[in-house]
């Protein structure tokens, strides 16, 4: 760190560990959604994880992105695996009920555990890709790969399309708003921190006439002497 101006300090991104780089960004692009991932292996054997390298980047085509990462001895990790030989993945949404379920399913355990069993959640099976459901979550995408973009010899980024949303009743109303409120969704925080989108409050963009409207008058200029 040096300083850029007496009011700011200047990380040179080229000059910093890679684990350095990590803790600042997570550190100021907060609050990140989490993409809890359930996906199948070719066996069709189910698994779930965590995701928080994850947003919604457009809604035509409706796509969402992962960041997923190898384990440090460069082995895939299950999620990444599983897309790759099934190109299906579904995200669902975490909501504060299920921060100890969803902490669970980050257990490093083996392919062969199934994290939703272990972490007591129900399935439902998946209706447009093989892909289960976990049924706590209060909202569910089921998607297709698009792309997936090798951006490092350890890390790749997973597009998804959107096939079908499901959200538990209520939450959506017939003007497809989501309550946000209800939703309660975890949102992750730099560190090992977290919080809610339970305090929200609604500002709509001004038309340009409507933010004039709204400016002070400009004070008349002070005659001269
Ligand atoms: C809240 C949270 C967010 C996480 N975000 C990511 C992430 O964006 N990318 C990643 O590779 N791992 C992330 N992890 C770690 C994975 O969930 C963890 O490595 C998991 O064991 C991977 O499981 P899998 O091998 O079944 O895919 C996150 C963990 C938690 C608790």
């Amino acid at each position: 760190m040096d300083q850029s101006d007496s009011k700011s300090d200047r990380f040179d991104f080229a000059k910093l560990a890679a684990r350095d780089r990590y803790k600042l960004l997570i550190g100021s692009v907060v609050p990140r959604p989490i993409a809890w991932v359930t996906t199948v292996d070719a066996a069709g054997r189910p698994n779930a994880a965590p995701f928080s390298f994850f947003n919604c980047l457009s809604s035509d085509p409706a796509i969402l992105a992962l960041g997923v990462e190898n384990h440090d001895d460069m082995r895939f990790k299950d999620t990444g695996h599983n897309i790759r030989v099934t190109e299906e993945f579904t995200v669902n949404i975490v909501d504060y009920a299920n921060l100890h379920t969803m902490n669970t399913t980050a257990v490093n355990f083996p392919a062969d555990v199934n994290e939703i069993e272990a972490a007591g959640l129900t399935m439902i099976p998946g209706e447009f890709v093989k892909c289960p459901q976990i049924a706590e979550a209060p909202i569910r995408f089921e998607c297709k790969r698009h792309v997936t973009l090798n951006i490092g010899k350890s890390r790749e980024i997973i597009l998804g399309e959107v096939l079908a949303m499901h959200a538990r009743s209520g939450l959506v109303n017939d003007r497809y708003h989501v309550d946000p409120v209800a939703l309660d969704a975890l949102g992750r925080m730099g560190g090992h921190g977290y919080c809610r989108s339970t305090e929200t409050f609604d500002l709509a963009t001004p038309s340009e006439p409507q933010w004039r409207a709204a400016q002070q008058p400009v004070p008349a200029p002070t005659p001269a002497e």
